[in-house]
């Protein structure tokens, strides 16, 4: 037995992983710059056009056994993943265009490829969509539902879902829709009679977010959140995710600034480097960026955003040298830039004796092609958690914190930051589920 591999916690047994037989249905909410963006790659990459780069279920592998084994299949030769031939998109969105008009709106993809895949893109087109320009102040929804009440709305969903569900086989729902302003859980959050309650009374506290929501966990359908919105970061939604066996994650894709800061930081505490302040900006000119110019957005946005330095720094544990860090964040609307968004960080940092230095980074990214494979990812771990016994009615799925800004946990449970520790916590879910031995790095046995 090798003790690089952890000798406790080995899992050895078959899989208990349902196959991925026939057509996976992803039903996206918002069909904006990143949806589309997903949409338009998986199309490019099933037509041989282009790699799914930044895709970790297609082009990662996953090593198992011991090192001197040579053992590293694909992750998607390794689990039962839906293949992205068997992929189908439908949508919502509060306007009309088609998935090949909004992505030449978003300006993402250049022309010659969104031509190249036109005649698919224009196939999918939005179905009305569940908005209240209550929630997101910048928009003016033009093609939306309309009902008596949120019960009413969350039925329409609901009968969208049951439709969608007879042309294929499998369903998952993600939200790719607009930042909603910053909501407090209340009372009608609390448990599932609270939120049908809620629904029936036109509950303030419950957003257009919670209602589709609320539909596909009703309707035992995973469901990933794009956005920092609350929505199933509430326990009336986390109950009827785990009673209906409907996997869900946490919010807000982590793409840019904070993919780098979760990089940066734990290297940066393993160091036990000291940190005084982290300032944060960032422009970006499209559509995101207008509804984020908005300042109830923005706080739902800022929220998500701050967390991760606290709980990689852990200052109750290193007062020494995190205690005061000063962590400020800003993110500007500056439509020139469209989609190709600019970051900057300005770290002040200390090191032996308390002498100071500076870290300065600046990242000039593509938003939308940095989240359209962790969009992919999510949607299609998503699945696989549905299929897996062991993980379909836990509710949270927390080894898929890899892909978000903000993780959930069980209660009580403090949210892990950490990429790395995140990248470790994802692939020894797989071989856990696979039925593989865990891998510890500890590595002894190589030199006995
Ligand atoms: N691109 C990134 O790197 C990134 C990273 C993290 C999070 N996000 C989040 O992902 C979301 C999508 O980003 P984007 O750049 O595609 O924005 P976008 O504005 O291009 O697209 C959002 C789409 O959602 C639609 N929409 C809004 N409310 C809706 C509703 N209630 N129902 C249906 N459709 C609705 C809008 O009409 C729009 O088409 C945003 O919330 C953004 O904050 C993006």
């Amino acid at each position: 037995m090798s003790t690089e591999q952890q000798g406790g916690q080995k899992t050895a047994g078959a899989s208990k992983v349902a196959p991925a037989t026939g057509k996976l249905g992803v039903m996206v909410i918002g069909l904006g710059a990143v949806a589309t963006t997903m949409i338009a790659g998986v199309e490019a990459v099933r037509r041989g056009l282009a790699k799914p780069i930044g895709s970790l279920t297609q082009m990662g592998t996953i090593r198992l056994g011991k090192r001197t084994d040579n053992t590293s299949p694909l992750i998607k030769d390794f689990v039962p993943l839906a293949d992205l031939n068997d992929i189908v998109f439908t949508g919502w969105d509060i306007f009309e265009d088609n998935v090949y008009e909004s992505a030449a709106h978003a300006k993402v993809l250049d022309e010659k490829t969104l031509l190249q895949l036109k005649p698919y893109l224009e196939t999918i087109k939005p179905m009305p969509a569940v908005f209240d320009q209550y929630y997101v102040k910048r928009l003016h929804g033009t093609h939306v539902k309309q009902g008596k009440n949120k019960r009413d709305l969350a039925d329409q969903v609901i009968a969208d879902i049951r439709a969608f569900k007879k042309t294929v086989d499998r369903v998952v729902m993600i939200w790719c829709g607009s930042t909603e302003i910053f909501i407090v859980p209340s009372a009608v959050h609390q448990s599932i009679k609270a939120f049908e309650d809620g629904l029936e009374s036109n509950d303030i506290g419950i957003s257009p977010s919670q209602i589709y929501a609320y539909a596909a966990l009703s309707e035992g359908v995973p469901f990933a959140n794009g956005a920092p919105n609350l929505t199933v970061d509430a326990l009336a939604l986390l109950e009827l995710s785990k009673l209906n066996s409907a996997p869900v994650c946490g919010k807000d894709f982590k793409t840019g600034q904070t993919f780098m800061k979760t990089i940066l930081a734990p290297a940066l505490k393993a160091r036990m480097i000291g940190v005084r302040g982290w300032f944060s900006d960032n422009i970006l000119g499209n559509r995101d960026g207008e509804v984020l110019d908005d300042p109830e957005s923005f706080k739902t946005k800022e929220e998500s955003k701050l967390g991760s330095l606290e709980y990689i720094f852990q200052p109750e544990l290193y007062p020494d040298l995190y205690k005061d860090l000063y962590h400020k964040i800003r993110i500007n609307y500056y439509p020139p830039r469209g989609d190709d968004k600019e970051a900057w960080d300005n770290i002040d940092i200390f090191g032996w004796l308390g002498y100071p230095m500076q870290i300065k980074l600046n990242f000039l990214c593509r938003d939308s092609i940095l989240a359209a494979p962790l969009a992919l990812d999510l949607v299609l771990f998503l699945d696989l958690a549905k299929r897996t016994p062991e993980l379909r009615s836990l509710g949270v799925q927390e080894w898929l914190s890899f892909y978000l800004k903000s993780p959930q946990t069980a209660p009580g449970l403090y949210p892990e930051h950490d990429l790395f520790i995140q990248s470790m916590k994802l692939k020894n879910t797989l071989r856990h589920i696979m039925g593989q031995d865990l891998i510890t790095h500890l590595g002894l046995e190589y030199y006995d």
